[in-house]
């Protein structure tokens, strides 16, 4: 399919109406990882930080120094979801500051995109998981309608999903990042691409053709000019 005919997919997109939690049921959120979390519940994504701060949805919360849960624009065209903090996130409170994060903004920068203007970056957990181990399926599920108020918050036009991890949490694809990087996919009415993770192009440095580093510059070009032909 050509990217003309991927982009016509998602014009018409039906999107639920949000329905707010009741205030007395916002207070129960934080210790309670069986209240659902409906979309409308936050008005604006300042909203959340309180929340996530002592947020005991999951075990996470017991072991982490601070909340992460976002940076950048939050009226921007583009977010970008990772998987978890590391330790710089869990020090500072800031996604992607990091190693990967420096080479994230190189990448981003390479194709004149920056977080103050063009993107919104968080992540599918908001509390460093012990060790940097993959969250799991329950921590990513408790924390999962955290991240999709700030979609629906941010509205962004694309969301980049940041190694197989992001993909799996947001989309439910089970398939590896090699498989499915670098093609437009549709969640909820919404356009997607997973893109490999920073961290991982850290550890495959070579940039000769058809390397990770190499399709990651072909992918992020893609999105570029997607972004482009959205915004006229
Ligand atoms: N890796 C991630 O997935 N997210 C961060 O915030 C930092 C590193």
């Amino acid at each position: 399919m050509s990217d003309d005919n991927q982009l016509s997919l998602f014009g018409n997109a039906e999107r639920s109406q949000p329905q707010p939690l009741p205030n007395a049921e916002k207070e129960r959120i934080p210790q309670d990882g069986a209240v659902p979390i409906p979309p409308g519940t936050y008005t604006a994504i300042d909203e959340l930080v309180p929340h996530c701060q002592t947020c005991h949805r999951c075990e996470l919360g017991n072991t982490r120094t601070n909340a992460v849960v976002g940076r950048g624009n939050p009226k921007a065209p583009i977010v970008l979801i990772g998987e978890g903090p590391g330790e710089n996130e869990d020090k500072t409170g800031q996604p992607f500051v990091g190693k990967a994060g420096q080479l994230l903004e190189k990448i981003l920068a390479s194709v004149e995109l920056t977080a103050e203007r063009d993107i919104y970056i968080c992540n599918v957990v908001k509390c460093r998981p012990p060790k940097n181990r993959t969250p799991t399926a329950e921590e990513m599920k408790a924390c999962l309608p955290y991240l999709k108020e700030q979609i629906r918050l941010v509205d962004p036009e694309i969301i980049l999903l940041t190694g197989a991890t992001a993909v799996k949490a947001v989309t439910g694809d089970k398939r590896g990042i090699t498989k499915i990087r670098g093609q437009w996919i549709e969640w909820e009415g919404r356009r997607c691409m997973p893109i490999f993770h920073p961290a991982y192009l850290l550890r495959n440095p070579s940039r000769d053709k058809g390397s990770p580093k190499w399709l990651m510059w072909q992918d992020i070009q893609k999105v570029r000019s997607t972004l482009d032909e959205l915004q006229g």
